[in-house]
Parts: C-alpha cells; structure tokens; sequence
C-alpha cells in the first residue's frame, strides 16, 4: 500500500486506501492538502511573528541570559500553551536572523491566520476519518528548520508531549503541513511505519508544580536506522502522524530551510499531569 494519497477537498471526504494505511502503519500523507495561498498567508504570518522577536530584546534577555536558565526556561515553555513563543536553535547565538527555530504553541488560538487555517473543514474531516470524533485542538507550531542551522530531532512519539485522557488512549493525532519542500536534504521527517502499536512503557513529559520532567523509559523509540522511512513530500502536502508512531528529522545541512506548520488534537480531553494546560479564560476549543 502507498502512504501518498491525493487530496480532494471536492470530496470531502478522505480515501479509504488512506484511512487504511494509517491505521496499519501509524502515518499516512494526503497531497496538495494547502493551496499556494494558504501557505504563503502561513509564512508571511510566521515571518511577521518572527520580526516582532527580534524587534524586542527584553524577551531574550529574559529567556537565556539569567543564572536560573533552566527554571526560567519551564516558564516560557510552560506558559507557551497558552501563548505565542519563539523557541531557538541551541546553536545559534540569539539575535542570529535565523536563530528562530520554532513558533508555539497556541497559534491556532491566538493568531486569526492560523487559527482560520487550523479549523478549516477539511481538518476535521480528517479527524473523523482517522477516529476522533470529538477532536479537541490543544497544540499548534511552526518549525523553520533554517538553512545550515536547523538542528536534528531525535526520535520520539507526539504523546510524549501530548498526553490524551483516558489514561492509554495515547492518541494524539498529528497534522504536519510541509510549507516548503521536504527533502532528504534539507532534514525530511522519517518514521518507523506501524511503530503506534509496539511498546506499552510510553515516555511521558509530565508537569510537577512549575517545572517538566520526562518520565519513562527512553528506550522505547530505540529502533535500527534501517527502520526508518523517510517522507519526502512536497510544499502543501499534509503528514498524518499518530500520537504512538515513531518518527525524527535529522539537520538542515542544505542551503534550503524547511518550513513546516503542525497541529495535535486529542479525543475529548488532555490529561492534568500533561505539560500542555491552559488557564480558565482560555480553555482548549474543538477542532
Ligand atoms: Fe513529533
């Protein structure tokens, strides 16, 4: 069976064979998901979002140049559930142009562009096609992953970070829209297909007061390289990533930077040990 599959939006519906293949192999891709328009509306949103960072210096400094790096940093991560944060490239000194490394992590409620894109029709009918029928979008981010900087990204399942209740549903469900071209070059995501059913022991990032701690034991994503497939896809593309599949992205070390925009929704509810939690006057909305 074939993991690339044509979109319709014609159709409103999504292909069996698609719906199939993702239930067998935890990931599938749905082709020329976004129109040329949506993604440049999506970038030229993201590029405003960047500008505005670096326009401000206060919240750099904040963020990496105090003694209580680490406490302050679970700050900013764990505030960003309900705000719009920039994240940097480890490498990267922090006013480099291209030391943005990721926008989150409540775009979809909190920027118009993403939050029109996020809810369109089209994505909830995906989400009932693949079994949530309640879906709950709880998380957004833009990944830049720039040219000769963007860093690796070591193998993990999405629910991990995306702790969905009941307890062992583990399923989060992953959109991940390439914006740009996804290439073997240029860092492409790589997935261990029908890995969502293997392994019981799931790693979970969990909140203990104000800080994170990742729980469980890491060996679980632990697979021969020769397992993992890559998807190269192209700009407007849509991966489908179920919360329990294995998957990674290695460096940028092209001269092309590998714009990507990515979504979790979860049936019903998020549990309350998850990182992921928001204040009462802004509570996570339906899909
Ligand atoms: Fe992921």
């Amino acid at each position: 069976m074939d993991a690339y599959h044509k979109w319709s939006h014609h159709d409103q519906s999504v292909p069996q064979a698609a719906v199939s293949f993702f239930q067998r192999n935890g990931y599938v891709v749905l082709t020329s998901f976004c129109t040329h328009e949506q993604i440049a509306d999506l970038r030229a949103e993201a590029a405003k979002i960047v500008q505005q960072f670096h326009q401000t210096p206060d919240t750099q400094t904040a963020i990496f140049t105090t003694k209580q790096q680490d406490r302050i940093v679970d700050d900013y991560f764990l505030s960003s559930a309900a705000n719009v944060r920039c994240f940097l490239e480890e490498k990267q000194p922090s006013d480099s142009p291209k030391a943005v490394n990721k926008i989150g992590h409540a775009l979809h409620d909190l920027n118009a562009t993403f939050g029109a894109f996020s809810r369109l029709p089209s994505t909830r009918v995906v989400a009932r096609a693949l079994g949530l029928q309640h879906p709950l979008l709880v998380q957004s981010m833009y990944i830049l992953k720039n040219a000769r900087v963007g860093g690796e990204v070591r193998a993990h399942r999405d629910a991990t970070f995306v702790i969905a209740d009941p307890p062992g549903t583990r399923h989060c469900l992953g959109y991940w829209w390439a914006l740009q071209d996804a290439t073997l070059q240029n860092g492409c995501l790589y997935v261990v297909p029908g890995s969502h059913v293997d392994g019981v022991a799931l790693r979970e990032m969990v909140r203990e007061r104000d800080q994170t701690r990742v729980v469980g034991d890491d060996s679980e994503c632990m697979y021969d390289e020769a397992q993992f497939v890559p998807l190269v896809v192209a700009a407007g593309d849509l991966v489908l990533l179920h919360g329990g599949v294995v998957h990674k992205s290695g460096e940028n070390l092209s001269d092309q930077s590998r714009h990507a925009y990515s979504m979790h929704v979860v049936e019903t509810a998020v549990a309350s040990r998850c990182w992921l939690q928001r204040p009462a006057e802004l509570p996570f909305l339906p899909l």
